[in-house]
């Protein structure tokens, strides 16, 4: 992979898209706001928050909501280059693992950027996960 790297003022449009909109999440059950912002090949950003249900299951993550967003206006044939994930408790969080295959299907050369265990992280998503799986 190409591991193309992303400019730094990018990185920052990305990180305000995702702070901004962690504030419309629907967190009652977790009180965990969490907000996402993806950066497309396009130069396009969408973001998403996570939405929770009171049927616990139900709940869609930020990194989802951003991803579905994006496929519902554009269409498929989207490239996830980057993606940004915030929460409001400033504590470690990098996407789950049903966000990391989701990233995958649309960003398998996408750079992660996340608060990790020792602060501000970035990783690639084949680090985030190996052996992704894949149709094509
Ligand atoms: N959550 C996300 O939205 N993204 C992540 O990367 C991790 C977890 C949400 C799901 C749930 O609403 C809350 O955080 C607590 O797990």
């Amino acid at each position: 992979m190409l591991r193309k790297k992303v400019p730094n003022n990018l990185r920052a449009s990305l990180l305000r898209s995702a702070k901004k909109v962690m504030k419309n999440a629907h967190a009652p059950y977790s009180r965990f706001r969490v907000g996402a912002a993806i950066l497309l090949s396009n130069g396009k950003i969408f973001s998403g928050c996570n939405v929770e249900n009171a049927s616990y299951g139900m709940t869609n993550c930020a990194e989802r909501t951003a991803i579905f967003s994006a496929v519902a206006q554009l269409g498929p044939r989207i490239e996830i280059r980057a993606v940004s994930v915030v929460n409001d408790q400033g504590v470690p969080c990098s996407p789950c693992g049903a966000c990391r295959q989701v990233i995958y299907e649309f960003g398998p050369d996408a750079t992660i950027f996340f608060h990790g265990a020792d602060g501000p992280r970035q990783a690639h998503i084949t680090e985030l996960l190996p052996e992704g799986f894949r149709r094509q």
